[in-house]
């Protein structure tokens, strides 16, 4: 990936035909309007409403990416040069006006659209999930967390999607996913103001890291859910991207006797999807992070990448004893999380270094839980976010591990909660008391998501719910 290799202009096939892009921070959702695919909106432009949405083809991993998935994303946090060589599908490719597909035609009868902002995003989540290819499953309205609607109230589209069946057999979409979705490209554009960016995607890790040993200063982008909304609405426009999403070594969920090895670029989706009925405390956490156009796009590797004191994965991960394993030009090493953390939105990770792989142990705890507190139920910030991973052997507790966020500079370990309640019986008497330690651990802030004494108080009740909610299983 030499200078000369650089190109002026990425493609990518959209409803069929192909658009050239040139600025390496232009995003999908300007592109698409840019060339008059005016059907996809911008609403908030940092992935809260989804107005944005689009369907792009990704391998299906359950397939083993023999075929392909329909996977709704916001078009306003991608950046269009991530999308060179693939293939985008917007409301104008799933239907016309003469001819409208199953989804919009149930979205047009039963009262889904009034101003019609929304509707686009709607029709573009609510298609791909009419096409997910689990057969038998009813219609997963959670499908639609991430758009939003301020005409009709969700009633008439629920009932729009409640009423869709099962795809025709001829249907072009549904006949698409008989086959594997385009490869990642190998991109490399210099353009925009000046010429003065660069947009790379690497084919390997060893590329990735030579990029990154090069110039370490370059800026790192998987699923670009953090990414685009800096781009969007803090104005970065930084010299050098590359793009770790599509590189092979950071894909895929391995499982050892001792071990789950999770890519560090597997999406959110697909580690629920893999992994979530069998690690119970991921399968808890990830339904509760974003909504699911932010988890297609979104990476373990980008939220603790990020450093983020109040990032969802950090305290579950911590609660498993997970270790990341980091890998630059110099080498490959793995740092246990609970380590990896120095300060706010400081890590031990060098410059140059990637996140490539998130290991955890096995076996798991018997006794998890992950409770979220925020806001909203769905698609919200955390105030606090707590995960517990409790081992108890005859009534006794004989291992702890308690991962916080929210509550510190850094995600961490509730070490003194944890060494109050090993050795101790799992009783109500030793959760009260232990509820105290848990109230004193961190150092919470105030701030306009909660009061430093509110966080305080949700640690102790936390363990309080976690006792309740286990029940009579662990005594
Ligand atoms: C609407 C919305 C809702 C959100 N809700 C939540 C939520 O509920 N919980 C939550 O925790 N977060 C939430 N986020 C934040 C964000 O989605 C997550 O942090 C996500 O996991 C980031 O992953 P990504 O792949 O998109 O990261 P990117 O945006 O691609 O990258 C983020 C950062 O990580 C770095 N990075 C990426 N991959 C690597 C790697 N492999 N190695 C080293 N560095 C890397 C990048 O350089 C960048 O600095 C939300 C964001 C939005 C826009
Ligand atoms: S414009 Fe709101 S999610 Fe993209
Ligand atoms: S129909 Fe107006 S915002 Fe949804």
């Amino acid at each position: 990936m030499t200078s000369a290799q650089t190109s002026a202009q990425i493609s990518v096939t959209v409803n069929g035909a192909t658009l050239h892009g040139t600025d390496p921070h232009v995003n999908l959702l300007d592109l698409l309007r840019d060339n008059g695919l005016t059907g996809c909106k911008e609403g908030c432009a940092e992935g809260e409403c989804g107005a944005c949405a689009v369907m792009v083809a990704r391998p299906d991993t359950a397939t083993d990416g023999a075929t392909t998935r329909w996977t709704p994303v916001n078009a306003c946090l991608l950046p269009a040069a991530a999308l060179d060589g693939q293939e985008v599908v917007t409301a104008e490719g799933i239907g016309t006006a003469g001819d409208l597909h199953p989804v919009q035609h149930e979205m047009a009868v039963r009262g889904g659209s009034q101003c019609g902002y929304c509707t686009p995003g709607f029709i573009c989540s609510m298609t791909a999930e009419y096409y997910r290819p689990e057969a038998e499953k009813p219609f997963d309205l959670h499908s639609l967390s991430g758009n939003l609607c301020r005409c009709t109230g969700y009633r008439p589209i629920r009932d729009a999607a409640l009423a869709l069946g099962t795809p025709d057999s001829p249907d072009p979409l549904a006949h698409r996913r008989e086959t594997p979705a385009p490869c990642a490209t190998r991109t490399d554009l210099t353009g925009g103001a000046a010429g003065a960016s660069r947009f790379r995607r690497p084919e390997s890790l060893e590329q990735a890291c030579r990029i990154l040993a090069e110039n370490p200063s370059t800026i790192v982008v998987a699923g670009s859910t953090d990414h685009g909304v800096g781009v969007n609405l803090r104005g970065e426009r930084p010299a050098d991207i590359i793009a770790v999403d599509r590189v092979p070594e950071m894909r895929g969920i391995l499982r050892t006797d001792t071990h789950l090895d999770i890519g560090a670029a597997q999406t959110l989706t697909e580690i629920e999807r893999e992994i979530g009925g069998e690690v119970p405390l991921l399968g808890q956490l990830l339904p509760q992070f974003a909504s699911r156009l932010i988890r297609n796009s979104a990476t373990l590797g980008g939220n603790l990448g990020t450093g983020s004191p109040i990032g969802d994965a950090a305290p579950a991960l911590l609660a498993l004893d997970a270790s990341l394993v980091l890998t630059s030009a110099d080498g490959v090493r793995e740092v246990a999380l609970a380590d990896y953390f120095t300060g706010y939105r400081q890590s031990v990770r060098r410059p140059g270094e990637l996140i490539t792989r998130v290991r955890i142990p096995l076996p798991l705890a018997p006794l998890t839980a992950f409770h979220k507190i925020a806001k909203r139920r769905f698609d919200d910030i955390s105030s606090v976010a707590i995960a517990f991973a409790l081992t108890v052997e005859d009534g006794t507790v004989t291992r702890a591990r308690i991962g916080l966020g929210g509550v510190a500079a850094t995600p961490l370990r509730a070490l003194a909660t944890e060494n109050a309640l090993i050795g101790a019986p799992w009783t109500a008497e030793t959760v009260v008391a232990a509820s105290d330690v848990l109230r004193a651990e961190g150092t919470p802030m105030s701030d306009h998501r909660a009061s430093a004494d509110y966080r305080s108080a949700m640690l102790a009740t936390s363990l309080e719910r976690f006792y309740e909610e286990t029940g009579e299983v662990s005594r």
